[in-house]
């Protein structure tokens, strides 16, 4: 009973399970979890693991969608389930189903194995490459040139989109939104002195142009970003590098100039 007397509502809690040591493939416990407002899926998940079967197993660690481990599928959509409501979740039969991250190797429960998501994204070399003529005061940036990085800087590479693109799926060659996010952050970036030499590293077939524009990774993205777009740009950008690279030398010189904003 609740504090008012009425009987706790409770949600079926499905959880997908597989253990490659000893499962042939994966299959679904159900688990009751009680509904309480500020409840998460999070806070299930550790409900579950605490005090019915310790055995199911997941990633977690900010609790406050900023490190990016605890994206799972939920109920048909890459979601963090840290920052997402149990009520929210709750279909026609009062039944909240997780999965691990579609398309990529499962290690156990709903952990999987992002070795191809870091690899793509070592691939885009997602570091400064700064100028040697580095400024005696700080970088100046214009508001327009923030504005045009689209709040990329705020990726948590939390593998949503990673997971959620059909075209993942069918080629791990991709280098991937979340990748190309990154190397749209750095290529439009002022303070980077290689956005060339990065463009001709994504303008391959395995880079922009083999992305379709199918969208996925934009309706899962937590943080609202839009890597279609930037995908899209650096796609325009590709095609006329040298040129860029030459406005990029330009605009260093100037670097620590006071910057005319409008
Ligand atoms: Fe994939 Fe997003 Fe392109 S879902 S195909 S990276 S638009
Ligand atoms: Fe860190 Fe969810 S636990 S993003």
């Amino acid at each position: 009973m609740t504090t008012n007397g009425s009987r706790p509502r409770m949600v079926t809690v499905r959880v997908q399970r597989f253990n490659p040591d000893v499962d042939e493939k994966p299959y679904f416990d159900e688990f009751q979890v009680e509904l309480t407002p500020a409840k998460t899926i999070l806070d299930a998940l550790h409900e579950i693991k605490t005090a019915q079967d310790g055995s199911v197993t997941y990633r977690r660690s900010c609790r406050h969608a900023i490190c990016g481990s605890c994206a799972m599928y939920v109920n048909g959509k890459n979601i963090l389930v840290c920052n997402t409501p149990l009520r929210d979740k709750i279909d026609e039969e009062g039944t909240v189903t997780i999965r691990p991250l579609p398309y990529l190797p499962i290690i156990k429960d709903l952990v999987v194995d992002r070795s191809s998501f870091w690899e793509q994204y070592e691939r885009v070399k997602p570091w400064l490459i700064p100028s040697a003529d580095v400024p005696e005061k700080e970088f100046r940036m214009s508001s327009e040139e923030v504005a045009a990085l689209n709040k990329a800087e705020t990726c948590i590479m939390c593998g949503a989109c990673y997971s959620a693109c059909q075209v993942i799926a069918m080629n791990k060659r991709y280098v991937g939104p979340h990748a190309l996010l990154k190397a749209f952050l750095r290529v439009l970036d002022p303070r980077d002195m290689a956005p060339s030499e990065r463009l001709a590293d994504v303008g391959d077939q395995d880079g922009v142009f083999r992305c379709h524009t199918i969208f996925n990774c934009i309706d899962a993205c937590p943080k609202d970003l839009d890597p279609t777009k930037a995908i899209e740009t650096l796609r325009k950008l590709a095609q006329k590098r040298q040129a860029f690279e030459a406005a990029r030398r330009d605009r260093q010189r100037m670097l620590n100039e006071p910057i005319a904003s409008s």
